[in-house]
């Protein structure tokens, strides 16, 4: 085999016009399919695990199935990445430099070392800028750094991504999310109507759509658009069709409109995939938000914490940690809970640089306090909050996303009685934005 680019004239993103070491068209239809299906957020993704036994000898198969499986954040999908890496490393010896630069970036990624992968998935994209396979995984990597802290960072990759992919929906989409989270809505309403213009079903730009009404405060809009997009996403993967739901959900919260939400949890959320940290997630922020909005969701803890408890240990990020452990105190198991926080102190006390970045500032302090509010302890849980919520963007999640621990501490400080400094933080966190039902409901707590 000998590395080689395919004539030009492939769409942007195609496999076929980026340096690999391939043998075959097959191999090349292989890549690009996953490519544009891991992009798109389509179905089907899971096929480059096919693929990987049909071409052993392919080493950016074996690297994009690796990569397919480190989106798990599982002890078991990084056993199943490193696994895949592994067969890859001794066919990289003959291989292009940027299959060796896509090892590094996996081996990183790997050690949950996310600072220095996002270092290489941006060099990997300044050299190459049509491989979006890898400004995904850049997209990855702010999310688990903090998409709202990261977002001048994100935003300036992807500007530098566009020019070289004009008519790409799908990076479209991404570079809409970065300027959102920005808190650019004009520039993130452009960029997201060029990527519904070529693309009108392509899910990621409809959920920018859902960021930019939640950040406007305007649900109305937010909820006859994303009722609009619903019917598409049932031919989405799982990530885009629960994520998109979870914020529909949230749209409908804000009206006060707890039934609908709860609707949108039991039909697109929560119990498809439950094993898919991606649906945990939301499941988790969507049943807590419930409960902050006066809902009683008790019944349905054990059966998330049930799903979520064999993540003691991986630590990915505070705010992952934050969700299960929230669910796992509200399902009552108060010894995995308190096993969780001895974890999270040898996490936080580790002393790397992500350990010093996000868990020694901000989500060592999150979990005692979440498992503090779990299990009725709102003074104590305000008191961890009080110096630690400036860096809540710190820990992973979008803006819409870390949102719920600004929400948290709220009602920490009302059930402990402190109800003028509730008003007054709540205001602050409201800005500009209109109250929605669900902050006027919130605030009469505080009067
Ligand atoms: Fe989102």
């Amino acid at each position: 085999m000998s590395p080689f680019a395919s004539p030009s004239g492939s769409p942007s993103g195609s496999a076929g016009k980026l340096p690999a070491t391939i043998g075959s068209a097959a191999e090349r239809v292989s890549l690009d399919t996953f490519t544009r299906r891991l992009i798109r957020l389509d179905r089907g993704a899971e096929s480059i695990l096919e693929d990987a036994k049909s071409f052993p000898e392919t080493p950016m198969i074996q690297l994009a199935a690796a990569a397919f499986c480190l989106l798990g954040q599982t002890a078991a999908a990084d056993a199943a990445g490193r696994a895949y890496l592994d067969a890859a490393a001794p066919l990289l010896r003959g291989a292009t430099d940027r299959e060796r630069r896509w090892e590094a970036m996996l081996r990183r990624w790997l050690a949950h070392d996310h600072l220095g992968a996002l270092d290489q998935a941006e060099a990997l994209t300044a050299l190459w800028p049509t491989d979006l396979l890898a400004a995904k995984i850049a997209e990855f990597f702010y999310y688990v750094l903090g998409q709202e802290h990261e977002a001048p960072r994100f935003r300036a990759h992807m500007d530098r991504l566009v020019p070289a992919n004009p008519d790409d929906a799908d990076l479209l989409a991404m570079a809409a999310f970065a300027e959102e989270l920005c808190g650019d809505l004009p520039a993130a309403e452009a960029t997201v109507g060029r990527a519904l213009a070529i693309d009108p079903d392509q899910p990621w730009a409809h959920h920018c759509v859902a960021h930019i009404h939640l950040r406007r405060g305007d649900a109305d809009a937010g909820i006859a658009a994303l009722e609009g997009f619903l019917p598409s996403w049932i031919a989405s993967g799982r990530f885009a069709h629960c994520h998109n739901g979870w914020h529909l959900a949230l749209a409908h919260l804000d009206r006060l409109d707890r039934d609908r939400a709860l609707d949108l949890f039991r039909r697109h959320v929560w119990g498809i995939a439950p094993d898919l940290v991606f649906e945990q997630v939301d499941a988790i922020a969507l049943l807590w938000r419930l409960e902050l909005a006066g809902a009683s969701v008790d019944a349905l803890w054990p059966v998330i914490a049930a799903h979520v408890a064999g993540h003691l240990g991986s630590h990915y990020m505070p705010f992952l940690d934050a969700h299960f452990v929230y669910a796992l105190a509200r399902a009552g198991q108060a010894d995995t809970v308190a096993a969780w926080q001895r974890e999270v102190a040898r996490r936080t006390a580790s002393g790397d640089a992500e350990a010093a970045r996000s868990w020694a500032t901000f989500g060592g302090p999150l979990i005692e306090a979440v498992a503090a509010f779990a299990t009725g302890d709102a003074r104590k849980a305000a008191a961890l909050l009080d110096p630690v919520m400036s860096l809540a963007t710190i820990g992973g999640g979008s803006d819409a996303q870390v949102d719920l621990f600004r929400q948290t501490y709220f009602h920490a400080l009302v059930r402990s009685g402190r109800k003028a400094d509730a008003r007054a933080y709540w205001s602050s966190a409201l800005g500009e934005k209109p109250a929605s039902d669900l902050d006027r409901w919130r605030l009469a707590l505080a009067a």
